[in-house]
């Protein structure tokens, strides 16, 4: 049997919750995605693995800000609020995902990741067995404890993270946004489409402080992260959830609805 390709997709928040209103799912579009991911799975055969991860949208991020508004910190209460809510977020869809035929089994990364001097460590030898056994982990965005009590570690942390460990040569993000601009498309209408790139091109001309701030940092700390880890031979497609079919062409072809950043 030839070595299966192994791609990590991860669900944005933006895209499967309605991140203005508080723990709020697209519930339309989260049934259709996972659809379009067991598709792509059982097409795939034993050709293809895949590792799912979400992120927290409205179930996650508020939860986080508020306490750190109040305490500059994430204190215990807000570490169990928060926890539970991903939690509740991750279990209706883990629920859709098995109903259409996808084999997902949920890893709550609290339980294998920490940090430790601002750096996440985490133990994904489950998780690889798990995939090389032909099962869907899927895990997200969540609250950890940390040498200094509890923070968090976003979605797109896990991936780039993930990606590195198992040697990951794709890595596929699905937004609300139909890829990446020159600047935020949501706040600046003149915003240009960037559709291929190398990292750093894209870095060049987007800083850091664009970003649109969530607790997690928006579009280009998505994509810096990246970087920071050491990420070499990587190919990131940045993806809009919300265009049918979408992630199923960007998982099978180099023909979708966003944009390519090379690493
Ligand atoms: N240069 C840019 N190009 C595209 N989008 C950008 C850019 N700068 C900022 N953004 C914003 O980044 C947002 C996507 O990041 P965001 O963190 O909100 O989503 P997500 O990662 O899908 O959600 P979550 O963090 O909940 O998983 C878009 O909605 C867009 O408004
Ligand atoms: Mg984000």
């Amino acid at each position: 049997m030839e070595k299966a390709v192994v791609k990590i997709v991860k669900l944005g928040g933006s895209v499967i919750t309605f991140k203005d209103k508080f723990k709020a799912l697209r519930t339309d579009v989260a049934k259709r995605l996972v659809s379009e991911l067991s598709r792509y799975y059982k097409e795939s055969g034993e050709s293809a693995r895949v590792v799912v991860i979400h992120g927290g949208g409205s179930y996650g991020h508020p939860i986080v800000k508020d306490c750190v508004s109040k305490y500059g910190f994430i204190d215990r209460d807000c570490y169990v609020e928060t926890a539970d809510s991903m939690d509740t977020l991750n279990y209706v869809l883990k629920k859709y995902a098995l109903a259409a035929g996808l084999p997902v089994v949920s890893l709550p990364p609290r339980s294998f990741c920490t940090i430790s001097s601002k750096n996440p460590v985490c133990h994904i030898e489950a998780l690889a067995t798990l995939l090389y056994k032909g099962l869907v982990p899927l895990t997200y965005g969540d609250v950890i404890t940390s040498d200094k009590g509890f923070e968090v570690i976003s979605g797109d942390t896990l991936a780039w993270y993930i990606a590195r460990e198992l040697r990951i040569g794709e890595i596929v993000f699905v937004t609300d946004v139909d890829g990446l601009y020159d600047s935020d498309p949501k706040t600046n209408p003149g915003a240009k489409k960037i559709s291929r790139a190398s990292i750093d091109e894209v870095l060049g001309f987007l800083s850091i402080s664009s970003s649109k701030v969530d607790v997690t940092g928006g579009m280009v700390r998505k994509l810096y992260e990246g970087r920071v880890l050491g990420l070499r031979n990587v190919k990131v497609k940045i993806v809009s959830g919300f265009i049918e079919n979408n992630l199923y062409s960007a998982l099978t072809s180099d023909n979708f609805v966003g944009s390519v950043v090379c690493y």
